[in-house]
């Protein structure tokens, strides 16, 4: 019961609180598309995708391989394990155009990998889409005058990326 517990914690909470506080930093660091996101809350889902893929909160995971497999021209033996880095996949130039571009009205080719694929996707992607939407939709309805007001620090960690401390003011 600990270890699932522990699961669900970080799986379920640490990672919409960096979804939302990645999303919240790149709206604002990109006035343009906050101002567009304020002008048409509808955007929020898009939004939501498009930080998912911009700023991924879980930066990368990783497999085992349980046969000799052949990546592409690259041989993967049985037993090695491959650190899949989903920031650097999200932000692939030959899937996405421009791709360190944030623009929060861009149609994705494919889903991001944000959640992961195969076997272990995500559990509570269809939370986290809704719980950050909501936030980015409450927000530039209810605060289209947020700014930032200090200096960010982001957390020192390999796997979960976001901000530690993401100041903001109103008015
Ligand atoms: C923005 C929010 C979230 C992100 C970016 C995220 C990301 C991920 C990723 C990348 C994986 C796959 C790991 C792998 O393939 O090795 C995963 C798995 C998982 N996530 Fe999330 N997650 C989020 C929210 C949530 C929430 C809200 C819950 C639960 C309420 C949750 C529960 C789980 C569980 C249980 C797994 C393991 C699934 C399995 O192994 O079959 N996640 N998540």
């Amino acid at each position: 019961m600990v270890p699932l517990c522990t699961l669900l914690l970080i799986a379920g909470f640490e990672t919409t609180v960096n979804l939302i506080s990645n999303g919240v930093l790149a709206l604002l660091d990109h006035p343009e598309q906050w101002a567009a996101l304020c002008a048409d809350p509808a955007l929020a889902a898009n939004t939501t995708e498009e930080v998912l893929r911009y700023d991924a909160p879980v930066q990368r995971t990783g497999r085992l391989a349980l046969a000799d497999v052949d990546l592409d021209g690259v041989q993967v033996h049985k037993g090695q394990f491959v650190a899949t880095l989903i920031g650097g996949a999200n932000r692939d130039p030959s899937v996405y155009e421009d791709p360190a571009r944030f623009d929060i009205t861009r149609t994705l080719p494919v889903e991001h990998l944000a959640f992961s694929s195969g076997i272990h996707y995500c559990l509570g992607q269809p939370l986290a889409r809704l719980e950050a939407t909501a936030a980015f939709r409450a927000l530039a309805e209810r605060r289209p005058d947020l700014r930032r007001a200090g200096r960010v620090v982001r957390r020192n960690a390999a796997t979960i990326r976001g901000p530690l401390h993401l100041p903001v003011a109103v008015g």
